[in-house]
């Protein structure tokens, strides 16, 4: 039940009603390169010089960054003349591209795949499918062909759920002691960023990752180095 403070303002319902544009505000900076440009200018940058460096409106970014700022995404130091951005911790580790726990491209794939379909959800909900076909023009009869509609999608998909496994992994595969397990199998493997995770704890183990044969093709090119000896792939 509601306490009495929640019934004469619903704080709740306020920011449920608000979430998607904070979601949104965050994987714009994320897509535009703001996060990424502030750790590599090693100081802060007034907006104008973001707006210019990043090829975009003025009053657009300066109502970006402050929207970030009142995020704790951004922080803010007010000179006598001008203000200046900085990153604050968590987005130089979480939302810049090169951080090795970058969350860079599961933020793409929410803000240009996930963000589109949920503006379905009542139709999902009525019809009892995904909204692949709203969303995109796409059969969504079967859902990977649908996830997977071009090279590009798939690649996005797969880089998108290696950068989870980059800050969950290891507290998954550590829930259970498998050290006694050499021989493993990741059934759907993906990227191959948990079996990469799974031979870094496990020194002594192997791990054969199944997945779709044009995604064990991209993982074998762009995500696991032949050098990892102890991954290996089965199309199907
Ligand atoms: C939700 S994703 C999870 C990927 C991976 N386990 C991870 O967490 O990064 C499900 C995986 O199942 C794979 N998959 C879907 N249908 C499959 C099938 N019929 N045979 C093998 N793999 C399949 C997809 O290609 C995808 O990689």
């Amino acid at each position: 039940m509601g306490s009495t403070e929640d019934l004469d303002y619903p704080q709740i319902i306020v920011q449920y009603s608000n979430g998607f544009l904070i979601s949104k505000v965050m994987f714009t900076a994320c897509e535009l390169g703001v996060f990424d440009l502030l750790l590599e200018s090693g100081e802060p940058l007034s907006s104008d010089a973001i707006a210019a460096c990043l090829g975009t409106s003025t009053m657009g970014m300066k109502r970006l960054l402050d929207a970030c700022v009142g995020l704790k995404l951004l922080a803010v130091e007010m000179t006598q003349e001008r203000a200046l951005y900085r990153n604050t911790e968590i987005s130089s580790i979480y939302l810049t591209k090169s951080s090795p726990k970058s969350q860079y491209h599961i933020m793409m794939y929410y803000s240009n795949t996930v963000y589109l379909c949920w503006q379905y959800l009542a139709d999902a909900v009525r019809e009892g499918r995904n909204q692949y076909e709203r969303a995109f023009g796409v059969s969504s009869r079967d859902p990977f062909g649908a996830m997977y509609r071009s090279d590009e999608e798939m690649l996005k998909f797969m880089a998108g759920q290696n950068s989870v496994w980059s800050i969950c992994g290891r507290d998954v595969l550590a829930a259970f002691d498998l050290s006694p397990f050499t021989q493993i199998y990741d059934l759907g493997g993906g990227g191959g960023a948990l079996a990469q995770e799974c031979v870094s704890l496990y020194p002594n183990s192997t791990v054969t990752i199944y997945d779709l044969p044009k995604v064990v093709q991209v993982a074998r090119e762009q995500f696991v180095s032949p050098e990892e000896r102890q991954i290996s792939f089965h199309e199907g």
